[in-house]
């Protein structure tokens, strides 16, 4: 075919509309299954080379066997029984927005390529803004996950605190930021990046329920300065990542007055529960923060990514980034709202505000509610069950929808406490690779918990019973299989100790070829 016939099959209307349907009608279809907990399992394991494999052969396919085979072939986070990482089963009319998105294509960095999508996002940002119950001054921008939003909100820190006015000076300062033992590692990238070395976050430890201790603060602030290190700020964590614990975020807001230092909350995962009266408490302060972040792709229904950062004033973000481009901007010192680009450090990115918007179209800001709501109750409900159950143990009653426990068997035959860690690894290996359940696992303290994240509002406390029980027989075979590894294990040693006991012509009798 000649290129200009290739390219015109490709973008011809008929084709996509056929394909389109067919799609449509395939993800409908898996969703009506999925969301039952029908049809295949949660996970279709496969080894990363059975899965590199499968795609060279879907190399000389098409599109249509490809999407069937992707369908088929990945996790379904729709599935009442997928409670692994933090990541949350779409609103189907937010991938539709993404399917609409990716169509038009808008680059959003200037914006005549946003037009309604550079709106849309300051929509978003506002709403957030309000929930989190910060003024008019605040704003933001939507940004490419937690991970991005947590640098900018500390490169608006570094700006705010230190002597780097903006990003075209360069300082040799040792900055360091504060922040407890359980931050998502981002925080400390984000600090390497910016080439504030080992000493870049300062590790503030926490209390029982893994909270960051507000009352070391101070002390944990004296000691870095001592060690001759500039901290410029505190990030407290709304939902760390491993147990879901929340800070105290008015003892931090307190402290960083009295301090003058930033004031940062990493809510990617946790600061959803803004849009939920009966759980907005957790986050109270936040209002206070300069900066805050909040994942729409973690509690919040949207396709990943989807990262909203909010400064409590809204010029920061303008600051962080001040620069010149003169090929983008006509005018440098503006600070339009609607040049999004000057804001982010994404130039061209994807209409995450059309994703987030249409949720709110279609279902109103309440459907945020109800999901965190539902979340919430589901974590309590399978806590209790874990606390009930005597073979399990329980890491601390949840706050929001992260829950560790593990198995340590019956009263009557409890494993013991050396064998527990490999025992639930393995569990929760050999889960993984069976696919009926997905759940993860953390290690804290040198004790290795399994973590279940109930993302999906269909999980049902059945489903979590059923969970347990799941667990219940993997552990009754792995401990059946060691316990005959180690009675072979024997048998063998008292084997060789015979064997060493006898003399060498008894030995040459039995095999006289000596093999
Ligand atoms: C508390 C916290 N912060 C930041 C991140 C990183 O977010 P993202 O994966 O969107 O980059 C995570 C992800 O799990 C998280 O739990």
């Amino acid at each position: 075919m000649k290129p200009e016939e290739i390219l015109k099959e490709a973008y011809d209307p008929e084709r996509f509309r056929q394909a389109g349907h067919r799609l449509v009608d395939e993800l409908a279809d898996h969703l009506a299954t999925t969301l039952k907990g029908e049809g295949p399992a949660v996970l279709p394991w496969q080894t990363p080379e059975q899965a590199y494999e499968r795609v060279q052969k879907l190399a000389d396919t098409d599109a249509e066997t490809v999407f069937s085979a992707t369908l088929a072939h990945s996790i379904r986070l729709h599935h009442p029984h997928c409670a692994g990482h933090q990541i949350t089963p779409t609103a189907p009319v937010a991938a539709l927005a993404g399917l609409l998105s990716d169509m038009v294509n808008n680059g959003m960095g200037v914006y005549e390529v946003g037009l309604l999508g550079t709106a849309f996002e300051r929509h978003v940002v506002k709403t957030v803004a309000q929930q989190f119950g910060m003024d008019d001054q605040a704003d933001g921008i939507l940004t490419s996950g937690g991970t991005l939003g947590n640098l900018t909100a500390l490169l608006a820190a570094r700006r705010a605190k230190s002597d780097m006015k903006s990003l075209e000076q360069s300082s040799s300062n040792p900055f360091s930021v504060m922040v407890s033992d359980q931050a998502h590692y981002c925080i400390d990238r984000a600090a390497r990046v910016m080439g504030w070395g080992n000493q870049g976050v300062i590790q503030v430890p926490t209390n029982h329920r893994f909270q960051l201790d507000t009352e070391a603060l101070a002390r944990s602030l004296e000691l870095a300065r001592q060690a001759g290190r500039k901290v410029i700020a505190v990030v407290g964590n709304a939902g760390s990542t491993a147990t879901g614990s929340f800070d105290d975020l008015n003892g931090i807001a307190d402290f960083c007055e009295r301090e003058n230092l930033w004031f940062h909350v990493d809510g990617a995962h946790g600061a959803a529960v803004a849009f939920s009266n009966k759980h907005r408490h957790l986050v109270s302060g936040i209002e206070r923060a300069d900066s805050a972040v909040v994942d729409f792709h973690k509690l919040l229904l949207t396709p990943a990514l989807a990262t909203a950062l909010i400064f409590r004033d809204g010029r920061e973000a303008y600051r962080t980034f001040a620069q010149k481009a003169e090929y983008l901007w006509s005018d440098q010192e503006s600070q339009a709202w609607y040049e999004l680009a000057r804001r982010t450090f994404e130039c061209t990115k994807t209409m995450y505000g059309l994703k987030i918007f249409s949720i709110l179209a279609e279902h109103g800001v309440a459907i945020f509610e109800a999901n965190i709501d539902c979340l919430h109750e589901r974590a309590d409900q399978f806590a209790t069950l874990v606390s009930q159950s005597s073979d399990f143990q329980l890491l601390l009653p949840p706050q929001t929808n992260i829950v560790c426990f593990r198995f340590i068997g019956s009263p009557q035959d409890r494993v013991p406490e050396h064998a527990r860690n490999e025992l639930n690894q393995s569990i929760r290996t050999e889960l993984t690779q069976q696919g009926s359940f997905y759940i993860v696992q953390t290690n804290l303290q040198q004790t290795t918990w399994l973590r279940t994240t109930i993302s999906n509002s269909m999980t049902t406390p059945d489903d979590l019973q059923q969970l347990l029980e799941k667990i219940r027989n993997l552990a009754s075979t792995q401990i059946q299989q060691s316990k005959l590894k180690t009675e072979e294990a024997e048998v063998l040693s008292d084997k060789d100790e015979r064997l060493l006991d006898r003399t060498g012509d008894e030995l040459a009798e039995e095999d006289p070829a000596g093999g």
